[in-house]
């Protein structure tokens, strides 16, 4: 059986789920404010969700500044991990990175979180250097990671 997925615009009907999925995955999660804000009022914002018959299983944003891409959040069901969304999402962000004619695309992650990591070297991303102390909830370090397109 074929992938059913769709990916689509995220859209402010949408963030009841998000805002679920949000605090399942993260330790300091994003508000309703912020989603709107980055929704309706950042003009550097993007984001997208993954929709499986209906159901929003994952999602990402990135901010496109001119010629640089940064993750901002990427994220999947805990139910629809290791299935191949996170891939999916990475080729469509790609994608888009590439469409919106930008250099690179970066992100930060957090020191421990391996699987996130193994994702991105996987499409080419390279730890540039670490931030100390960067999450608030533990005062954990990031890598900053890098990949150029
Ligand atoms: C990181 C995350 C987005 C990956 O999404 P996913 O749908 O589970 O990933 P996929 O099934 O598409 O796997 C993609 C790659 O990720 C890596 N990966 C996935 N699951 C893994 C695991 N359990 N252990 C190690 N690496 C793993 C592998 O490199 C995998 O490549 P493969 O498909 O060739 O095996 C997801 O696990 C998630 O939501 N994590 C919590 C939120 C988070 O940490 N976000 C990142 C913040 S920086």
């Amino acid at each position: 059986m074929g992938d059913r997925s769709k990916i689509r615009a995220m859209e402010l009907t949408d963030l009841e789920r998000i805002l679920e999925l949000e605090k399942e995955n993260f330790a300091t999660p994003w508000h309703k404010e912020h989603f709107e804000y980055e929704l309706e009022e950042n003009p550097f914002s993007k984001l997208f969700v993954v929709e499986l018959d209906k159901k929003i299983i994952a999602y990402y944003g990135i901010w496109v500044t001119f010629e640089e891409c940064q993750i901002t959040t990427i994220a999947v069901d805990e139910e629809y991990k290791g299935k191949g969304y996170g891939n999916k999402m990475m080729e469509h962000l790609i994608h888009v990175a590439k469409e919106e004619f930008c250099e690179r695309i970066s992100l930060e992650v957090r020191v421990s979180n391996e699987r996130a990591q193994n994702l991105y070297r996987k499409y080419g991303f390279e730890t540039i250097s670490t931030r100390r102390g960067y999450y608030e909830d533990n005062h954990e370090d990031a890598y900053v990671m890098m990949k150029g397109i």
